[in-house]
């Protein structure tokens, strides 16, 4: 079993791709990190919790981190994801608690007796939550097995800035301390998350599955789907942060190319944005594996299959 933390602000694709990783054999989740991102934080580790109970996994680990940026303040995305984070389905309040340990110690802690190597961190929100934990503990950048982010953009742009992605744009620096550690770094930008849209068809598909999850999920996705569908007129909404888990799963599923990635950090015009150099134009080290396409058909076959689990 892969090892994971899922490190996450949900958000309904946040919820999803934490469904995801719950239904999935392959992975052993130590425990949710919660940052603010979508929504304050008392928010996001309120639905993490939710979640968890949804899928009938109150055995799982949540702790609460950052509440806001390193530096800058905390922007959320409520007209996205609704007052909760979580708006479209009416789920319960949570009989779970979350765990006294803060989850900036929690991962370092956990990155420090894990064996070197098989830890790997999946980031569904602002990086702020890892980079507090590279400063903390500088030596579990050589234990992490990899980071995959979902962050960023190049040819697609921002969809918070013309320039920025929402989940670098609200911690820009976090960001760069993360890009710049060393560890094995998987980039999920908008270009592959765009492509990944819950058709009216998909949904139909995963409602069809007739058990509580899917029906949750449906419910999410509908409210979800509506803030690109009226903005830009597509059938169905980005299903972002499931790209992450899908990864550690089904890697075949993506296509991607080793390359530098900085963040820039200085001008308010471009705040945020991920300098990617796709075509080698420096010779600056190469820190991540930046995805560019996917077989969507294929990531919304494997999200069907394992919802069905729940
Ligand atoms: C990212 O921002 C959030 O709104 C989503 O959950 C995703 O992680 C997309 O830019
Ligand atoms: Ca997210």
């Amino acid at each position: 079993k892969r090892k994971i933390i899922i490190d996450t602000d949900p958000g309904q694709d946040d919820a999803i791709a934490i469904l995801l990783a719950l239904a999935s054999p392959e992975l052993e989740i130590l425990g949710l990190t919660a940052v603010a991102g979508n929504v304050p934080l008392e928010l996001t580790s309120r639905n993490a919790l939710k979640i968890c109970e949804l899928a009938g996994h109150t055995e799982t680990m949540v702790y609460a981190g950052a509440a806001r940026p390193l530096f800058r303040d905390l922007v959320t995305a409520e007209e996205v994801h609704g007052k909760t984070g979580l708006d479209g389905p009416d789920l319960p309040d949570p009989e779970m608690t979350l765990q006294t340990e803060n989850a900036v110690d929690f991962i370092v802690r956990m990155l420090m007796s894990e064996p070197k190597g098989t830890v790997t961190l999946a980031v569904l929100g602002p990086l702020t939550n890892i980079a507090l934990a590279l400063i903390r503990e500088p030596a579990i950048a050589t234990r992490i097995r990899e980071i995959v982010v979902m962050g960023g953009g190049f040819f697609e742009g921002g969809n918070v800035t013309p320039a920025a992605e929402f989940n670098i744009y609200v911690d820009p620096h976090a960001a760069d301390i993360v890009l710049r550690c060393g560890a094995p770094i998987v980039l999920m930008p908008l270009d592959v998350t765009h492509k990944a849209l819950s058709t009216a068809a998909r949904t139909q598909a995963i409602r069809s599955l007739g058990n509580k999850v899917s029906l949750a999920v449906a419910q999410m996705l509908e409210f979800f789907e509506r803030f690109d569908e009226e903005k830009y007129g597509t059938d169905g909404g980005p299903l972002h942060d499931p790209c992450v888990i899908a990864y550690l799963l089904k890697p075949e599923l993506f296509q991607g190319r080793l390359c530098n990635v900085s963040v820039e950090t200085t001008s308010e015009l471009t705040m945020g944005m991920t300098v990617i150099d796709w075509w080698g134009a420096t010779t600056c080290p190469k820190n991540a594996m930046v995805m560019r396409d996917i077989d969507a058909d294929g990531l919304f076959e494997l999200l069907t299959e394992r919802l069905g689990r729940l």
